[in-house]
């Protein structure tokens, strides 16, 4: 069995950040939202793994390199343009060849990971498998309808309803795939679906498995999804302290503090993650926060967010929540009249000032 993970396509909904960075690179607890896709693929026995990907290629190869950190072999394959998961899979063809695969979008993440799933997909051998839970929002997602357990429509973004279970980003294929996405035409966003290709292949009269998923789902693509994450996956780590604390702050809870970070006269509250060479100075580090490399927090407070690497928050009079900070950006205050706000901002950049 092979993995494919899709790592191309825009991320339109993150801009600004993904102007300059691949979305899959956006971490969630420090780490990138790709790895964890890896690591759930890895855990499941599988070994070799096709990436996929665009405009992004050379930050995502310079991660990821030749996955041997996590004892995988991983191979790139060129997608010229967007042109949909369906396209994805056909340029992948000569990747997988004749073996059952296991497709995962980059941007998904699973609390459960996904051995069970490979497992059942083994044993039953279906034609595909899809992994589906109950959303609120089905429209933004593509939507299956089950009839006695069995898949028998799937739509991608319904305008008219037809339920509310939607296509988890983890699907299981056997080479059937191939002839369905060589046979459906682009969508109304003008991009091969793979619904659509799961579609032909229930058309074809072939086997489609549906799977509920366990535990939760999150698929990254816009900020409160990241905040999301970022809180599920801050939750489950375990209290680990190598970095320098001194003796005037305090610690509490499920709190990570990397090697090579300074806190000094802070509190941190968990769970939260503090990454190396951070430094925390006078500051309040509030629940639900990943603070990542090389940042400083001084005289400042700030609480359910994530900051990205080399990004500096310094004195300012009130607290940051729910923000996620590129990297690099500077914000601090300046003890200088007229007070006013001074700002440098990116195209499609957010600020939102409370009072
Ligand atoms: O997250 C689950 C949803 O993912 C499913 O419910 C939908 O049925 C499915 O179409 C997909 O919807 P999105 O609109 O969220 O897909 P998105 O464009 O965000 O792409 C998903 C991942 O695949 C993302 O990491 C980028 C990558 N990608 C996307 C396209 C269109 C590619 O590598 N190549 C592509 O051509």
């Amino acid at each position: 069995m092979k993995g494919l993970i899709l790592s191309g396509g825009k991320g339109t909904r993150l801009r600004p950040l993904t102007y300059t960075s691949a979305k899959q690179l956006v971490p969630v607890a420090n780490k990138p939202v790709l790895f964890y896709g890896i690591e759930a693929i890895a855990a499941a026995g599988i070994r070799e793994i096709g990436i996929v990907v665009g405009d992004t290629q050379a930050e995502i190869r310079a991660a990821v390199g030749d996955g041997s950190r996590w004892g995988v072999k991983v191979v790139y394959i060129e997608q010229d343009a967007p042109r949909g998961l369906a396209h994805a899979v056909k340029i992948s063809q000569p990747f997988i060849g004749a073996d059952p695969f296991v497709m995962y979008l980059g941007d998904n993440l699973l609390s459960k990971g996904i051995s069970q799933f490979v497992d059942e997909f083994a044993r039953e051998r279906p034609a595909a498998q899809i992994l589906l839970t109950r959303v609120p929002d089905p429209q933004m997602f593509g939507v299956a309808e089950l009839k006695d357990g069995q898949v028998v429509r799937l739509v991608e973004k319904p305008k008219e309803p037809i339920g509310d279970l939607a296509l988890v980003g983890v699907y299981m294929f056997g080479p059937e795939i191939f002839e369905s996405v060589n046979r459906i035409k682009p969508s109304f966003r003008n991009e091969l679906e793979i619904t659509d290709a799961i579609q032909d292949l229930i058309d074809r009269g072939l086997t489609v498995r549906p799977h509920i998923v366990e535990g939760w789902w999150k698929d990254t693509g816009k900020l409160e999804d990241m905040l999301e994450a970022n809180r599920l996956i801050l939750d489950l780590q375990e209290r680990r302290i190598d970095g320098t604390v001194d003796a005037e702050s305090r610690i509490e809870g499920k709190v990570v503090i990397e090697a090579g970070a300074v806190v000094e006269r802070s509190v941190i509250r968990g769970p939260a993650i503090i990454g190396s060479g951070a430094r925390i100075v006078h500051a309040y580090v509030g629940p639900f926060t990943s603070i990542g490399n090389d940042v400083e927090i001084q005289d400042s407070e700030i609480e359910h967010s994530i900051v990205l690497e080399g990004s500096c928050v310094r004195d300012l009079a009130n607290r940051v929540i729910d923000s996620l900070i590129g990297k690099n950006v500077k914000i601090y205050r300046m003890p200088v009249k007229p007070s006013a706000y001074r700002f440098m901002l990116g195209d499609n950049s957010e600020v939102g000032i409370r009072w």
